[in-house]
């Protein structure tokens, strides 16, 4: 079976837009492959610099991904900054990687752009994303758009080391791009935390509703007939509505006593069906950060001893000996 690796940074309490654009899709795709996912705290590091809110996020994020279905027994859930294997080859990397690859990273460039003075953890980002991948012999990383580059950055750096070190030493991953559904926020453009306009994906019952209700919509009167494709309302309830449901909204929005509030109150509905039970689960997992630590450990060491299998063949092809 395939490989499938992938990371994410624990920079906020995941969101609908998380959940509808890249949990759900992750989760249905790591089925095709052995899976390995983990919380990539290290990066998140390159821009947060709150203890309290570096742990709090990394439970949410833990807890949020076994709420959503993620299977402990099948797929492997860790903590980056457990397995520091990561670092030994994140060094190798760096000395085969050009400093011109890494200064024409778009995030570095971007940032240099904006007149900011970004650290050197935003310099070397990805070399230790490659050191995440070529660590654990990942043959498939599914990824968005905007972490092409990065990945290109870590097939160009194993294709060096095999070159230089020896064929079949590392693993050249392949991107698979992930065709996230694009998923709007409260004001029509793309659900993100920085631009205020996301849904909480666990919020109690009630939050939930009241945002939902804040969903922005045309001013129609009730008894005006209104076209469901291309509102935020409508995009977000095929999200989680079956067809049927979506067709009947389309008509009930035709008839004269049927409105925006009716479609949100359906709307509300179809995410509460969803997200109710899930939320359970989350609430009890988050509340247990014992039981979180214990399965972060016990994903850790499931993957630690691939690691050093890795690092061990690293240290003897370039000349190093093997730590006993
Ligand atoms: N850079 C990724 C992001 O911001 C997170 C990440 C870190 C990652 N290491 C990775 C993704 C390795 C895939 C593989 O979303």
């Amino acid at each position: 079976m395939q490989r499938s690796l992938t990371g994410i940074k624990p920079s906020n309490a995941p969101h609908l837009g998380n959940y509808l654009g890249a949990i759900r899709p992750a989760l249905r795709l790591a089925q095709e492959y052995e899976s390995f996912l983990f919380i990539a705290d290290y990066h998140a590091l390159t821009t947060l610099r709150d203890r309290e809110a570096m742990r709090a996020y990394t439970y949410d994020v833990a807890a949020t991904w076994l709420a959503c279905g993620l299977d402990p027994a099948k797929i492997h859930l860790y903590r980056q900054s457990d397995v520091t294997e990561v670092f030994e080859l994140t060094w190798v990397l760096a000395c085969l990687i050009a400093t011109g690859q890494l200064e024409r990273g778009v995030s570095y460039k971007d940032a240099l752009a904006k007149g900011e003075a970004p650290n050197a953890g935003i310099f070397n980002y990805p070399v230790l994303m490659a050191a995440d991948i070529l660590l654990y012999d990942a043959d498939v990383v599914p990824v968005g758009r905007d972490q092409l580059q990065h990945l290109e950055v870590a097939r160009d750096v194993a294709a060096r080391v095999n070159h230089v070190f020896g064929e079949g030493l590392l693993v050249v991953p392949e991107a698979r791009i992930t065709e996230a559904p694009l998923v709007p926020g409260l004001d029509g453009q793309k659900m993100s935390k920085s631009k205020g306009n996301s849904i909480p994906l666990f919020a109690p019952q009630k939050t939930l509703r009241k945002t939902v209700m804040q969903i922005v919509t045309g001013s129609d009167p009730l008894e005006a007939a209104v076209e469901a494709r291309g509102s935020t309302v409508y995009e977000l309830y095929q999200l989680v509505a079956s067809e049927e449901q979506c067709r009947m909204m389309q008509e009930s929005l035709r008839r004269p006593d049927y409105g925006w509030g009716h479609a949100k109150q359906a709307l509300f509905e179809a995410l509460e069906a969803e997200l109710g039970p899930r939320r359970e689960v989350y609430d009890a997992l988050r509340g247990d950060e014992a039981k979180l630590e214990a399965l972060l450990a016990e994903g850790a060491a499931r993957v630690r001893p691939i690691a050093r299998a890795t690092i061990a063949r690293v240290r003897e092809a370039i000349g190093m000996r093997s730590r006993p």
